[in-house]
């Protein structure tokens, strides 16, 4: 049996484009009216563009925009009730809106629950594969990667880890998070398209003991990824500063209990320095920008260039609920806006290619997602290039390739999706469509 091929316009990346905004720069695949072909185990066969035989169920979207599914690197999954949460910087956002929302997560049922609806939230945003933070409750993780499993999703995510500084019934000893962790990693890790990452909330919120079990956790099993936040917001720092003396920063807070490696994810990363690049950029770990969140939180605006030139990888992020859309497209457009604030221009291309092939790479998984690549699984975003009379106008002035995908780029939305398919199976589809 043949499998699926799906005709629209393609756009991908065979690489890096750098900071070029040209229309051919180097990494862009842009073939206008082509068909991806998937094969029966919804793998990328390839692309052509001539019309393939009847032995193929063809699907024809001539005129719309086909992408790799986005790659959301940083997102909470029980923060879907406090996004826009009015009036407040990280540290009083958390205690005031945040804590009191991850407490309702005690509960199986709303676990369960919320796992669905955030999952299937964020493939009615395009978003086929995410790094995510569950609850301190492990059966928050659970529900996470089951829901994840029924829908063929790759999922990152662990138990968050906090055992000081938060509301006693969100804290866990570290002798029972080290249980809890290690029974989740022996039901999750490496089935299917799941991977567990040891998840420290972020240093705080966390003792020296905890640090460490995080530390040997990693050091136990092959594979793992580590998942925390980092150097978001200054009031943070300064407290990072008190309660970890002796850290020459708050990143060597993490790195003293060997939890930068190759595999680890860092929220925000804003207020780093040189050293702390240095020792991101020789691990290979990758900051997870979330520039609706800094920009809400009014946290700071994260430097790029210095970072990229640096040699970190950097990835992007929605960081709901401080960040307050699960729209790669918005967080494309905002990380344009923090950008410009540093007089630096991001291009469409450099946006786009971090939004997807770009995160793939920082998280080792490039052979499986993130491109059109033959092999790679059929994770796929189907878009109207404008929707509504405002993109229709600008989309149609567009005189170049980068500009058309550029104003996409910053006028799109989850409004804009047709259908989001993973590995080759249609897992939603927008109401007027009959993909
Ligand atoms: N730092 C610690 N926890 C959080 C969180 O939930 N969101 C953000 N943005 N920063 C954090
Ligand atoms: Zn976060």
């Amino acid at each position: 049996m043949s499998g699926l091929a799906i005709r629209a316009d393609l756009l991908d990346f065979g690489a890096d484009p750098g900071w070029s905004a040209a229309d051919d720069a180097p990494g862009v695949r842009f073939r206008a009216d082509h068909w991806l072909l998937i094969d029966a185990r919804g793998r990328i066969v390839g692309a052509q563009r001539e019309a393939p035989d009847a032995s193929w169920t063809r699907h024809d979207h001539q005129g719309a925009l086909l992408t790799p599914g986005f790659i959301d690197t940083h997102v909470h999954l029980p923060q879907l009730e406090v996004i826009a949460s009015y009036g407040t910087e990280l540290l009083d956002w958390l205690n005031t809106y945040t804590f009191p929302a991850e407490r309702r997560w005690v509960d199986p049922a709303v676990c369960a629950a919320g796992a669905a609806t955030f999952l299937d939230a964020l493939l009615a945003h395009g978003t086929t594969s995410a790094v995510v933070f569950p609850t301190v409750h492990a059966a928050s993780a659970d529900a996470l990667f089951a829901a994840a499993q029924q829908r063929g999703m790759r999922v990152i995510a662990g138990q968050c880890l906090m055992d000081r500084h938060a509301p006693a019934d969100l804290t866990v000893a570290v002798d029972q998070s080290e249980r809890d962790s290690e029974a989740l990693i022996a039901r999750w890790h490496g089935r299917e398209r799941l991977a567990y990452a040891v998840t420290v909330r972020f240093a705080p919120t966390s003792t020296d003991a905890q640090l460490a079990m995080a530390g040997r956790l990693l050091g136990r099993h092959d594979g793992l990824y580590m998942q925390t936040h980092v150097a978001e917001n200054r009031a943070e720092l300064d407290w990072v500063a008190q309660l970890f003396p002796s850290a020459r920063s708050y990143l060597d807070v993490y790195a003293r209990h060997g939890l930068i490696g190759a595999r680890s994810v860092l929220a925000h990363g804003i207020w780093l320095d040189a050293a702390d690049r240095r020792v991101l950029a020789d691990a290979r770990a990758q900051v997870a920008h979330s520039p609706s969140s800094n920009l809400f939180l009014g946290s700071g605006l994260m430097p790029w260039r210095a970072h990229e030139d640096a040699g970190v990888p950097v990835s992007l992020a929605s960081d709901v609920g401080g960040g307050t859309s699960l729209s790669m497209q918005r967080t494309m457009a905002d990380a344009y806006k923090v950008q410009a604030m540093q007089h630096v221009k991001l291009p469409a291309w450099k946006a786009l290619y971090t939004a997807t092939r770009g995160a793939a790479r920082a998280l080792g998984l490039e052979h499986e997602i993130g491109s059109f690549d033959a092999g790679c699984l059929a994770d796929l975003a189907l878009w109207r290039w404008a929707e509504g009379p405002v993109a229709t106008v600008r989309d149609a002035a567009a005189r170049g390739l980068h500009e058309r995908v550029f104003a996409w780029m910053t006028l799109a939305d989850q409004r804009n999706l047709e259908a989001t398919w993973v590995a080759g199976r249609a897992r939603h589809r927008a109401k007027e469509t009959t993909t």
